[in-house]
């Protein structure tokens, strides 16, 4: 007896046995894992989960892998911040930050790519690879590593240099295809139709890969004494994440371990690429864009995978969706670090400038719980904030030196200091 059925059409419900599949072969509709949710209500507590591992692992009983073959690098389990500086800011009471710019290769790709990875050793695979916009091919390189496999990854030429070299360290294949994303993801999915024994992570096997990103919602809960806040707000790129940690939270309700899943989710795209928020905005279908440019580099995706489904996820919780400029979204990036001491890439930008852009539009609320999902390290795009930072005055090793630029501060601040006595 497990707690995995196999697949199910999210369109159709036919079911099929857990194996490489993304797609019903009845109606073309993506598939997702089918639980048996009676039998994990009946194996699953709060207690079970406290005594687990500090990562995502702690979930096991809620994933898909039905055997212990774990590649795990320890992705997962990261602080939920109180965010009362930036909250004060954006004028909001209650404001949480998850930081997922802590994971082993510093996003919340690590979640997808430990739990496909994982899977994917259950069905005996001889690579794996990915499309990435940067992060996910870090945490393949990662977890193909570690697990002892050939990787490879495809990504679009021109995607920042901190993110070629992080996943260039690991040792996988990486393929940089001029074009966009999308491109890259074409070229890829080709390549995952010729080799049946190699493991695509968000291609081939993406009913499971999209799994890991809903222990989002999971530790979001834990953090809060078991509580859903009242507006999550995350970012889309292909729309799987933002579906997910939706889904995490009604989960959560299913097997009983919150009372009530009732909450908003908004999200958040570049507007120079906002396919899924225009949509959301216009309440229209989701229309791919094509030649985009954009700061927000691990958010460039064109055509969406899950767009209709994002959209629909959103609107369906009365939420609504942002879409900020890139002068936005490095502001935003500045705030963030400024007020919380958390350094994120375009792509928390993005996230943190929405969610200024939907306070102030009133679509959250000053009273709301509200938590935001911040899922990249800035250490990556560092070629891209260079530019909006003044490199630091350089000066003799003298005091006199030092005086002479920092006196009149010095007497600001203990003006300020007097003040506050
Ligand atoms: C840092 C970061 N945040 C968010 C996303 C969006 O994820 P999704 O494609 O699941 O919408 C990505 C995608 O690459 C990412 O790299
Ligand atoms: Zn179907």
């Amino acid at each position: 007896m497990s707690h995995v059925i196999g697949l199910k059409c999210r369109e159709c419900g036919t079911e099929y046995p857990a194996g490489i599949q993304n797609t019903c072969y009845e109606c073309f509709g993506p598939l997702e894992v089918n639980y048996d949710w009676d039998y994990i209500s009946d194996h699953i507590s709060k207690e079970k989960i406290a005594a687990g591992p500090k990562s995502i692992w702690r979930y096991a009983d809620m994933l898909p892998l039905e055997s212990e073959k774990r590649v795990d690098l320890g992705a997962g389990f990261n602080k939920l911040h109180r965010a009362r500086r930036l909250g004060a800011a954006l004028g909001l009471d209650e404001l949480y930050i998850l930081d997922e710019s802590v994971n082993p290769t510093n996003s919340f790709k690590d979640r997808v790519t430990s739990v496909a990875i994982s899977k994917a050793l259950e069905f005996d695979i001889k690579a794996v690879g990915c499309a990435s916009t940067g992060n996910l091919a870090a945490a393949v390189g990662a977890h193909a590593a570690k697990a002892g496999l050939p990787a490879y990854i495809f990504i679009p030429a021109t995607i920042e240099l901190g993110k070629i070299v992080q996943m260039l360290i690991y040792g996988p294949n990486v393929i940089a295809v001029e074009g966009t994303y999308d491109d890259a993801n074409r070229l890829a999915s080709e390549v995952a139709d010729s080799h049946p024994d190699w493991a695509f992570v968000n291609i081939n096997i993406r009913p499971y890969y999209t799994e890991g990103s809903k222990t989002l919602a999971y530790e979001t809960a834990e953090q809060l004494n078991w509580q859903v806040p009242d507006h999550v707000v995350a970012p889309l790129a292909s729309g799987a994440l933002l579906c997910a940690i939706s889904r995490g939270y009604k989960e959560l309700e299913r097997v009983g371990l919150v009372d009530k899943a009732d909450f908003k989710i908004s999200g958040s795209q570049p507007l120079n690429c906002s396919p899924i928020s225009t949509a959301v905005q216009s309440n229209s279908e989701v229309v791919p864009v094509r030649n985009f440019e954009t700061v927000a580099h691990s958010l460039a995706i064109g055509n969406p995978a899950d767009g209709y489904y994002a959209k629909k996820t959103i609107l369906d919780s009365g939420g609504f969706a942002a879409s900020p400029t890139d002068t936005e979204i490095i502001e935003a990036i500045h705030l963030l670090a400024r007020t919380e001491g958390i350094f994120t890439e375009p792509a928390g930008g993005t996230t943190v400038a929405g969610l200024k852009k939907l306070v102030e539009s009133g679509h959250i609320q000053k009273d709301e719980r509200v938590v935001v999902y911040v899922t990249g390290n800035g250490l990556k795009a560092q070629d891209t904030l260079l530019k909006s930072l003044q490199r630091p005055p350089v000066i003799k090793p003298m005091i006199s030196e030092f005086e002479r630029l920092f006196a009149p501060k010095l007497d600001i601040h203990e003006q300020k200091a007097a003040v506050a006595i």
